[in-house]
């Protein structure tokens, strides 16, 4: 079994793109993050994207509207973001408390600085494999940290657990894809699959998506398999200082021993989003500079 390190590819990823910045003409590429609301894990973050987008030498922006913000505060927070010719790329941290309507937020945002992906003009220039849109960062780091590894999905049957807008979908999109790397064969698993785990052990690479602490078990996956874990769980742990651990939708002591690669929890796809969201702004801010830039 190999460890997939999510760390070390993202710390070479981040090399590649602070030495593409610093070639860029002009001003930085500038960042706008907005987080409404102390939801622990977006607090935390928000934070890490501030952190390394200064590490980067790319600006962000953070901006915190009072938890009571309405719909129309936010959007015209969104209107003025995108009519600032100083910021490239805006984030919109979910999730949203649920007084606001989430998914018209991402659709208020200019498809051409929305770095999260989450607009569906991007979201659908994956279904039509046209690069100039700019793909979520979970699953956008899922297929480079599979590429990184030399996990060619061409041919292999790769099963997804998990239908949500932000990493289900659009990394079932992406494996589709028929393009080196990708072109594999995609099923896409959820609460309503039926005898799942026969779905599973017939995953050449599992993708495991699903918010639910260690639910994929030894029992569902065919030895040799690559198990790609996205879910970052809080489970209580009396012994840890914070009151809790961090834990993926695999359990990964038993499961591991059959991957042939498999990602930890910390330390897999969660360094890889902020990456990737890194490298989208960075595009963002060449494709506003123009062709000759590029
Ligand atoms: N919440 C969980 N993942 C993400 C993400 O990729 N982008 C944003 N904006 N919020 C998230």
């Amino acid at each position: 079994m190999e460890l997939i390190d999510g760390n070390a590819i993202a710390a070479t990823l981040i090399a590649e793109l602070k030495a593409t910045v610093a070639a860029l003409p002009g001003r930085a590429p500038c960042l706008a993050l907005v987080r409404v609301g102390e939801d622990p894990a977006s607090v935390s973050y928000v934070r890490k994207k501030e952190k390394t987008a200064a590490e980067l030498g790319v600006t962000s922006r953070v901006i915190l509207p009072a938890i009571t913000v309405t719909q129309a505060e936010l959007e015209q927070l969104i209107d003025d973001l995108n009519a600032d010719p100083a910021v490239d790329g805006i984030l919109v941290q979910s999730p949203l408390p649920t007084h606001l309507d989430e998914l018209a937020i991402f659709r208020r945002v200019d498809p051409a600085k929305d770095v999260d992906g989450f607009h569906t003009l991007n979201l659908g220039k994956i279904a039509q494999e046209d690069a100039t849109g700019f793909v979520a960062c979970t699953p956008a780091g899922i297929m480079e940290l599979l590429t990184r590894s030399q996990v060619d999905l061409a041919g292999k049957h790769v099963v997804v657990l998990g239908r949500s807008l932000i990493v289900g979908k659009p990394v079932a999109l992406l494996a589709l894809q028929k393009k080196t790397g990708a072109n594999a064969t995609v099923t896409v698993c959820h609460s309503g699959t039926r005898d799942l785990s026969s779905i599973t052990r017939l995953a050449d690479v599992l993708i495991a998506a699903i918010g639910r602490a260690e639910f994929v078990t030894a029992d569902m996956i065919k030895p040799g398999a690559v198990v790609i874990d996205v879910g970052i769980n809080r489970v209580a742990d009396a012994s840890k200082k914070t009151g809790y651990r961090l834990t993926g939708d695999v359990h990964f002591p038993s499961v591991s021993p059959l991957c042939s690669k498999i990602t930890p929890v910390p330390g897999g796809v969660g360094p890889m989003t902020v990456a990737l969201l890194m490298h989208n702004t960075i595009k963002a801010r060449r494709q506003r500079l123009g062709p000759t830039t590029r």
